[in-house]
């Protein structure tokens, strides 16, 4: 498949996905939500991508939230069927992948935008982003798991606040709330959400993957987290990383994990 609306970039280990269409603010028409379903899954398979970045071009917006353009004029069902799709294509997607996934938030993550920015693993911001879920100012609520994921992150109560009021928060606020897990200047964001990304890279993939669904099965209804951590860790005894990190501890050496 090849991208109009992104990029996709696999270098030392890290895939950089950004979203590229700066004139609209990067909004998510469906074609960028196809387009990210296949970078997102390619680099999942890709053995050499360790870690997934995703980020927005230019310096004003990760995200600017769904391409209002597109659903303007849509039904009931066919307003359904966006949000389905789009959960089932990206968000729930992304939030589920064995790869680490984190969101470099390098200006507004509006809408969809921050939605895109809550399924990744977690987020770092630029000190210019701004975020919110201003859907209810359009006479619409969040479909891309915003009312899931919000509450989950940062509490019911300031949830409802920013979904109701529409309003923004800045990067502060976010770190305040733990929306974001840290702020640096725009030139700095890459560099750090790299440098996180080799930090990560050093551990077992394998392990990694194994602790997101562990984290992810918490959060799901009708899922026993505590059962599907037991589950997990038994099979982490299965495996070759384990055996080679345990084995590299006792012999005082570094790991050299097989990888995914
Ligand atoms: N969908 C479609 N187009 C969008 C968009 C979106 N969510 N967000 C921005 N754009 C487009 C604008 O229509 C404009 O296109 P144009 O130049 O062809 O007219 C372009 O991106 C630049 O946006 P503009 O509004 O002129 O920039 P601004 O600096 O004045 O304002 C925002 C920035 C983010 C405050 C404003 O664009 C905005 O409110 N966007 C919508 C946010 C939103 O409601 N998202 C949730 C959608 S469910």
């Amino acid at each position: 498949m090849s991208y109009s609306n992104i990029l996709s970039k696999t270098q030392d280990g890290i895939t950089t996905i950004t979203i590229n269409r700066p004139s609209k603010l990067n909004a998510l028409n469906s074609e960028t939500i196809a387009e990210l379903h296949d970078a997102f899954a390619k680099a999942n398979q890709d053995a050499n991508a360790k870690v997934i970045i995703i980020t927005g071009a230019g310096e004003k917006a990760f995200v600017a939230g769904a391409d209002i353009s597109e659903f303007a004029d849509f039904s009931v069902e066919e307003g359904a069927k966006l949000a389905r799709k789009g959960q089932e294509q990206l968000f729930d997607f992304v939030e589920n992948l064995a790869t680490p996934v984190i969101a470099a938030v390098n200006g507004f993550a509006l809408g969809g935008g921050l939605e895109l920015a809550m399924a990744a693993h977690f987020r770092l911001a630029s000190d210019n982003a701004r975020m919110g879920l201003p859907e209810v100012s359009l006479g619409v609520i969040p479909g891309y798991g915003g009312t899931q994921r919000l509450p989950q992150l940062i509490g019911k109560g300031r949830a409802m606040e920013m979904i109701m009021t529409a309003g923004m928060i800045d990067a502060n606020m976010a770190l305040d709330y733990g929306l974001i897990n840290h702020i640096v200047a725009i030139e700095e964001l890459m560099p750090l959400a790299q440098k996180i990304a080799q930090k990560i890279m050093r551990n077992s993939t394998v392990a990694i993957g194994a602790a997101i669904a562990a984290v992810n099965a918490g959060f799901k209804d009708g899922t026993d987290g505590y059962q599907t951590e037991i589950e997990a860790f038994g099979r982490c005894f299965g495996t070759q990383d384990f055996t080679e990190g345990t084995t590299a501890f006792l012999e005082k050496r570094k790991a050299n994990f097989p990888g995914k």
